[in-house]
């Protein structure tokens, strides 16, 4: 039953939390790489979810936007009709650590019943009735594979599943439904576990954009219990290129672990970007005006925000990716270094100013409703 083709041509695409930090991205990414496709974006906007980040795209002829949510099984069914979607990249998730903490049910919810109301919605148009050419990528994390001792090797596809967070369970309970679709129903599907991704459009509640965010506005920057705990950092640039190879030519029900070789403690990644932005004020007077509340703008260094604050609850200690599968198997090679990368990403953070302020202080909500009637 099951089928075993490792190539797939992606044409019309149905890209499910395209609104959203990774998701975004990869549709920039995909309709610069493949201009020729269709790309459907599914996305229920919640907090997380930014159309602003879709602007330049979403009127592309190439590029459809539709405001819904994933466990609208029937939506999902209907999309992937009208549309002849021969792709599922599934994206959408609840995906903050600390929020699933406070709260877990909303991840259950979407991350594990979502996930099966698409894979059902596309069991029932790819396989019941006459079965059609297809894939259902699935995007998860490495946090399925719990936390390692610093002299532990890498996380590889091998390594036993052991969530630690909520947020990491219901990702995990997903990657089984898939699983269990492609062996049961003979669903094609791939899945993907990456890494820490860091780059252009990431949620401020996230490390990284959130201590950028804060130094600029001269709030402290919370290190979480002693700070050194360990996070293997890929630009999300090269997360998408991953997952092209694997919608591509990743075998089916196969899952192919993406990570950049690139572990860093958090306190080490909180004080690059600190040195980075101090440097940034040194070199550009005009810095001091626009972020007057900054340390730097009234002498001091941005590390002097350093708070210590009570450690996040189950917190896993260390991940690291063994990336050996995709880079031999696809020819997998992340193009950008870290410190490319995160000079990157400053820079983006710096000339979108606009973009993390109306997050932050809730403007962007009012933006959508003024611009958007669905
Ligand atoms: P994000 O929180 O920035 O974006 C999630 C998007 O999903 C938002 O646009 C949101 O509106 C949308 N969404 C949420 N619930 C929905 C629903 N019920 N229906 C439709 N849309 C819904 O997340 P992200 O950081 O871009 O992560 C994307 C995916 O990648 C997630 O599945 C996450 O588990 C996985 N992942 C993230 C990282 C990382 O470092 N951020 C690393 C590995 C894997
Ligand atoms: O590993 C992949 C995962 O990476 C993804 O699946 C998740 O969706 C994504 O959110 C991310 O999870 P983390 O919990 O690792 O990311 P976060 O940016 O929340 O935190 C990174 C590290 O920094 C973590 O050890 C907690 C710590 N931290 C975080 C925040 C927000 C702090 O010390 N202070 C903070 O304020």
């Amino acid at each position: 039953m099951a089928e075993t083709n490792t190539q797939h041509n992606p044409n019309r695409l149905l890209v499910t939390g395209g609104a959203g930090f990774i998701g975004a991205n990869f549709i920039h990414y995909w309709l610069k790489t493949w201009p020729d496709s269709r790309v459907v974006i599914l996305d229920a906007l919640t907090y997380a979810g930014n159309r602003s980040n879709l602007i330049d795209v979403e009127n592309l002829s190439s590029c459809r936007f539709v405001h819904g949510d994933i466990l609208d099984e029937s939506l999902v069914e209907r999309l992937l009709r009208e549309e002849a979607i021969d792709t599922i990249v599934h994206f959408a998730a609840e995906s903050h650590v600390d929020r699933s903490i406070h709260g877990p049910d909303a991840f259950l919810q979407t991350n594990i019943i979502g996930t099966h109301s698409m894979l059902k919605a596309a069991k029932k148009v790819w396989l019941d009735g006459q079965s059609s050419s297809h894939r259902f990528h699935h995007v998860s994390t490495d946090e399925v594979y719990g936390s390692l001792k610093p002299e532990d090797p890498a996380f590889s596809e091998t390594t036993p599943y052991a969530p630690n967070s909520p947020y990491a369970a219901s990702k995990a309970s997903s990657d089984f439904l898939v699983r269990a679709y492609h062996e049961t129903y003979g669903l094609n599907v791939t899945t993907s576990n990456c890494s820490n991704n860091y780059g252009p459009y990431q949620f401020p509640e996230k490390l990284i954009p959130l201590i950028i965010a804060n130094i600029l506005d001269g709030k402290s920057l919370p290190i979480y219990g002693d700070g050194l705990q360990i996070r293997d950092w890929l630009y999300v640039d090269d997360h998408n290129r991953g997952i092209d190879l694997v919608i591509r030519n990743g075998r089916t029900n196969e899952t192919y672990n993406i990570g950049g070789n690139n572990e860093w403690t958090n306190i080490d990644i909180v004080r690059l970007i600190c040195e980075l932005l101090d440097q940034q004020f040194e070199s550009d007077a005009d810095m001091s005006k626009r972020f007057p509340h900054a340390p730097q703008a009234s002498g001091r260094q941005a590390d002097s925000l350093i708070t210590y604050v009570k450690d996040r609850a189950g917190h896993d200690r260390r991940y690291a990716i063994d990336a050996t599968k995709i880079t031999t198997e696809l020819g997998y090679d992340p193009q950008e270094s870290f410190e490319t990368g995160i000079r990157k990403t400053l820079k983006w953070y710096l000339q979108h100013e606009p973009w993390w302020r109306s997050i932050m202080d809730g403007s962007y909500q009012n933006w959508l409703e003024t611009n958007y009637d669905n």
